[in-house]
């Protein structure tokens, strides 16, 4: 019996993530278009994952309900550090609840499901961000986070270092920062730097 179950769970499992997918494209297509009208692509690129400059977020890759947390968070000033109050904040200041349901929808629906770890070659970062607890939240190669948690793999090196400082030292506090925040002690700049630079690279 449950043998059955437990085989059963996998299909369960498939057709919930299929209506889902169905009901959420419908949004993610709107978030599509919002995406341009709102000039979103003018800083994060076309695709999403090709920032204007140094320092600015790739998008793809981020999971959907921490995109909508921290649209929510920047227009609301919860999240306040980096270059978010004067870069993002003007252009959120305006859209709806709607409106920033449909974004997160779409930027969501660009995550690729991870591949089975092509893993990359032996580096002092990757050392660190295996041992200093990083996986723990953020998954194996920072591509598969605990759910609302941020997907890190492959983004902006400068960004990663900027964010990872800023919830050190508690610029960063909003959302879910709380649960990285006692962790951080662990590493210091340079362990920082180079963490910073191993994520970068994965694919
Ligand atoms: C003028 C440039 C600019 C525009 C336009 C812009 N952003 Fe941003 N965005 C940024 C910057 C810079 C950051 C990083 C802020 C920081 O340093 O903490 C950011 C951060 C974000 C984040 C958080 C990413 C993360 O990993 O936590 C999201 C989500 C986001 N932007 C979505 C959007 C959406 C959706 C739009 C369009 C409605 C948009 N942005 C328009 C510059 C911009
Ligand atoms: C206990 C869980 C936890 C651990 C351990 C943890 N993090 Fe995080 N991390 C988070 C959460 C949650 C956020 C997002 C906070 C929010 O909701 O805004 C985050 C955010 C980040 C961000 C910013 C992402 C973005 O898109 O803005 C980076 C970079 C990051 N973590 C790197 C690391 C590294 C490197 C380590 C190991 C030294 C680490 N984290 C350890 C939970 C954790």
């Amino acid at each position: 019996m449950l043998k059955t179950v437990i085989r059963q769970l996998p299909t369960v499992a498939v057709v919930a993530a299929f209506s889902a997918l169905t009901l959420s494209s419908a949004l993610a297509a709107d978030g599509k278009a919002l995406y341009t009208d709102k000039g979103c692509n003018a800083c994060h690129g076309e695709d999403a994952k090709t920032p204007l400059q140094e320092g600015f977020p790739k998008l793809a890759g981020l999971p959907g309900d921490y995109v909508l947390n921290q649209l929510k968070d920047i227009k609301s000033g919860a999240r306040a550090n980096g270059q978010t109050v004067d870069t993002m904040k003007p252009i959120v200041a305006d859209l709806s609840d709607d409106e920033i349901g449909a974004l997160a929808n779409y930027i969501g629906s660009l995550r690729e499901a991870p591949t089975a770890a092509a893993t990359g070659p032996a580096s002092p970062g990757k050392t660190l961000f295996l041992t200093k607890t990083c996986v723990a939240c953020h998954g194996k190669e920072g591509k598969k986070p605990l759910p609302g948690y941020p997907a890190i793999a492959g983004q902006d090196k400068t960004y990663i270092l900027a964010q990872m400082k800023d919830i050190k030292t508690g610029a960063r506090t909003n959302g879910k920062a709380n649960a990285m925040q006692p962790v951080m002690h662990l590493v210091n700049d340079d362990e920082m730097t180079s963490v910073a630079e191993y994520l970068s690279t994965v694919k």
